[in-house]
């Protein structure tokens, strides 16, 4: 049978077997899911057992466990590591929206599984299982391949590091494929060529030994509240460019050629629409997919302190807080830039207060090796299924484990994205595509038959 044939013939169960993994709530941040971090990595597990594939297993780490699985047919050929997350989002949502459907009780709606996870990333690492079974019961698979998929991903891989470190020729391979990312549209297919870095700190401004009468003190005495907005609003300037000294020295300057080879259709109107913002905002001198690609950011996440309780207390509070992540873009480094933030930032600090910084978690940015055999199957891959060529795109997000796989293992990442960016992926209602999902393990299976014919 050919595999198109067996996808076809399967359909339903690939289906049915993603929407029971999807049930269990397997969020990474909250300690009350403890268990169904193992139940979700048994489940993956139990899937690749029955492949057949061999030494499958839920190794422990220091947080929550890794899955990994392997099919070696022929020491001699490359071998394919596939990354991927089984953790997922927390649920809630600071904005009010709730879910149309709870989301560990999968449901197909218009076309689209709606579940969290579904499209970040458990859908997408199950189009890998899928796509091995596909092979692995026609044409055969033209490769080794292995499993790696954490489930710390969404909490910054903090003991993926150490992980790796420890099972270096476990997993020991010539590239790392991945499917975290998105398509631009389904009839505009893309492959992600970069992947911002992060650095995620956490500020603490306090004053007073306590909090104070607003009347009797305020005036004479700071407000840490008032003095963390002024601080954070210093750190962009009239262009909106920050403001950290050293913070642009080892951006990259795209040539106008790269920037042609990146341009991808976009109007703004609809951008504007979509979002529900009178306009767009940002870095004078870049388009909007340049903005959240190329370009660096800083963000407040949250701020918190005083009062915000019902009706009014007049208070001057002794301490204000606010986490602050910042989008890097190749070559800064996560250590650089926060070494950088933290420096201005208690520097910038007027001396009636005391400035706390705590560096959270990060990762370097990463650009793709776009000459390897690998990409280029894969883009071939996309050609076919999708029937035309996939165009490039920068991506703003961050997957901080891939430059930390390319200093342990020293290999490149093919990035194989299905989403969409309109998936609500960290949002509620999240969903993926049955197209998405279904074309995903055609691509996949291509991109297989297509490696021998770059070797
Ligand atoms: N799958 C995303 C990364 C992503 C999103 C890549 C959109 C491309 C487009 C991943 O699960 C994620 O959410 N990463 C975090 C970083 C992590 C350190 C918390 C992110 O980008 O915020
Ligand atoms: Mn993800
Ligand atoms: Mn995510």
């Amino acid at each position: 049978m050919n595999p198109k044939q067996y996808i076809e013939n399967h359909k339903e169960r690939f289906l049915s077997e993603l929407l029971e993994w999807l049930k269990i709530p397997s969020v990474s941040t909250e300690s009350s899911h403890t268990a169904d971090m193992k139940r979700a990595a048994e489940y993956l597990c139990k899937q690749l057992t029955s492949l057949g594939l061999e030494r499958v297993s839920v190794l422990p780490t220091k947080g929550h466990p890794v899955v990994f699985a392997q099919k070696i047919i022929n020491p001699s050929l490359p071998t394919v590591l596939i990354y991927g997350h089984y953790d997922v989002q927390p649920t809630d949502s600071s904005d009010g929206r709730t879910w149309t459907s709870p989301p560990f009780e999968p449901v197909v709606r218009d076309g689209k599984i709606y579940a969290r996870g579904a499209t970040d990333d458990k859908g997408q690492v199950y189009i890998h299982v899928k796509a091995i079974e596909t092979l692995l019961n026609t044409t055969g698979l033209t490769c080794n391949v292995k499993f790696l998929i954490e489930g710390e991903e969404e909490i910054g891989s903090p003991h993926l590091g150490e992980f790796v470190e420890q099972h270096r020729n476990l997993l020991q391979c010539d590239v790392i494929l991945i499917s975290d990312t998105s398509i631009l549209d389904n009839d505009i297919p893309s492959m992600t060529v970069s992947l911002r870095g992060l650095s995620y700190v956490e500020v603490e401004v306090s004053s007073a030994n306590k909090d104070l009468h607003s009347g009797v003190y305020g005036g004479a005495v700071a407000n840490p509240i008032n003095v963390l907005c002024q601080m954070i609003a210093s750190l962009h300037d009239a262009n909106r460019r920050i403001t950290i000294p050293g913070f642009y020295d080892n951006v990259i300057q795209l040539s106008e050629e790269e920037r042609k080879l990146r341009q991808v259709p976009f109007d703004v109107e609809e951008y504007k629409k979509m979002l529900g913002i009178p306009d767009v905002w940002g870095e004078k001198g870049y388009t909007v997919p340049e903005l959240t690609s190329i370009r660096p950011t800083l963000d407040v996440n949250g701020i918190w302190g005083g009062f915000t309780g019902e009706g009014s207390k007049t208070v001057l509070p002794s301490k204000a807080f606010a986490k602050i992540s910042m989008r890097l873009v190749p070559n800064q480094t996560c250590d650089e830039i926060t070494a950088l933030f933290t420096k201005y930032f208690l520097q910038i600090a007027p001396p009636s207060v005391r400035v706390k910084v705590t560096s959270r978690h990060g990762g370097d940015p990463y650009m793709t090796n776009t000459n390897s055999m690998f990409f280029k199957a894969a883009e071939k891959a996309y050609e076919r299924t999708f029937g035309k060529k996939p165009l490039y795109e920068g991506s703003g997000g961050s997957i901080p484990i891939i430059p930390m796989l390319k200093k342990h293992l020293g290999v490149d990442a093919v990035l194989m994205g299905f989403g969409l960016d309109s998936d609500d992926a960290h949002s509620p209602d999240e969903h993926f595509g049955l197209f998405n999902y279904y074309i995903g393990i055609q691509t996949v299976v291509a991109f297989y038959e297509e490696l021998p014919n770059f070797f």
